[in-house]
């Protein structure tokens, strides 16, 4: 049977798997699976970066259609970039830097079962929150890739960042704000006691293993222990990250109306990093892809509400991210239009012809109605 392979960005929401696909000898998807947001992630989580499937089914065919782009070169954390365009960043790498490896500490020490202190997290949380609050228009860098083995970390602060660009709009103290990022800088702790061969397994989960993973959450709680005086949001989003407004997340299986808006926003960000922390095949995170993703499921996963009020916030291009006009030029992002996701103030960087631009000017889209994005670059 002659294959074709698709690599996983190809996938949507929706589409279903016509036939039994599987890795090595394990069966991996069975044929009428359906495409889901959550899916994809598991895949993802799997280290699954494609998968083989005939080519004569309907899903090669739908598929096989999109050609992929051709490579394009972008270097989106350039500070230089960032200066000559006036982009500051929500929050200084260095800080970022210092909150992964606290986080990392943290992990660390919890795993050895020592005497834990939350106050340097606390710290570096408290000035996180400060930076964020003062830099509204700020980029959120959530593109530093360059440590792959912080993963976990880098993810933990990101999600409780995320959250922030939502919860800052509803009127909480700063010390609630703080609370809940440091609930997002936890909320994957319990994975210490999933274990690293099943997180980094290559591969699908046994049944076994997939209800030791559906625990992290609960783990995560019971890992804090003394700890665990956080405030009831911080603890909701803590256990609640996996849950889904149908009722079909873990660990409870809870449905919406016994999910807080702390649960539930968590969700979206949780998800929303997991699919913008990599690369994909053709060398550009995907952002404006994650967020069609997570509309496919608004309503049946995620709160459609908080999900809107997501994406207005980080837009479908996020602020210092590199995009293609229809006028051939690439341009940085250099501040979100919240009314027009898709519209957001930029700044070319190259020509058409592909020199650079020595200086800077800022095009409004949501006024230049003749000009638009094309995808990222
Ligand atoms: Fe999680
Ligand atoms: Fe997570």
């Amino acid at each position: 049977m002659e294959t074709v392979t698709l690599s996983l960005e190809q996938l949507q929401p929706g589409l279903v798997i016509d036939q039994d696909i599987y890795t090595g000898a394990q069966m991996l998807l069975r044929s009428g699976t359906e495409v889901t947001a959550d899916l994809i992630i598991r895949l993802r989580q799997r280290n699954i970066e494609s998968i083989n499937i005939s080519r004569g089914s309907r899903l090669a065919r739908i598929l096989c259609d999109q050609e992929p782009a051709e490579p394009v070169r972008s270097d989106m954390s350039n500070a230089e970039l960032f200066k000559r365009h006036g982009i500051r960043s929500a929050v200084p790498e260095a800080l970022l830097e210092e909150a992964t490896t606290e986080v990392q500490q943290f992990f660390e020490q919890i795993e050895l079962g020592g005497n834990v202190e939350l106050d340097p997290m606390r710290d570096v949380v408290r000035n996180m929150v400060g930076h964020m609050l003062a830099n509204p228009d700020g980029a959120p860098k959530l593109f530093t890739l360059k440590d792959f083995d912080a993963y976990t970390y880098r993810h933990s602060i990101n999600v409780g960042l995320l959250m922030l660009l939502v919860v800052r709009d509803w009127g909480l103290t700063e010390e609630k704000m703080n609370e809940i990022v440091l609930g997002g800088l936890l909320h994957d702790l319990g994975k210490l006691k999933v274990g690293s061969a099943i997180i980094n397994k290559n591969g699908p989960l046994d049944d076994k293993e997939w209800a030791a993973m559906k625990m992290h959450p609960v783990w995560s709680i019971e890992l804090l222990g003394e700890h665990a005086e956080l405030p009831p949001e911080a603890l909701s989003l803590i256990r609640s990250h996996h849950e889904r407004m149908d009722g079909r997340g873990y660990p409870d299986g809870a449905k919406a109306g016994e999910l807080d808006r702390f649960a539930r926003l968590s969700a979206v960000c949780d998800v929303y990093d997991a699919l913008t922390s990599r690369r994909s095949y053709k060398g550009k995170i995907e952002f404006a892809a994650a967020v069609n993703i997570l509309l496919e499921s608004s309503g049946t996963h995620f709160d459609s509400t908080l999900l809107n009020a997501f994406v207005r916030r980080i837009g479908l291009y996020p602020v210092g991210t590199m995009v293609k006009l229809n006028n051939g030029e690439t341009a940085i992002v250099v501040r979100t239009n919240n009314d027009m996701v898709t519209r957001p103030v930029v700044s070319p960087v190259i020509s058409p012809l592909g020199q650079a631009y020595q200086s800077s000017s800022e095009l409004d889209l949501a006024e230049e109605r003749q000009l638009f994005i094309t995808g990222p670059a």
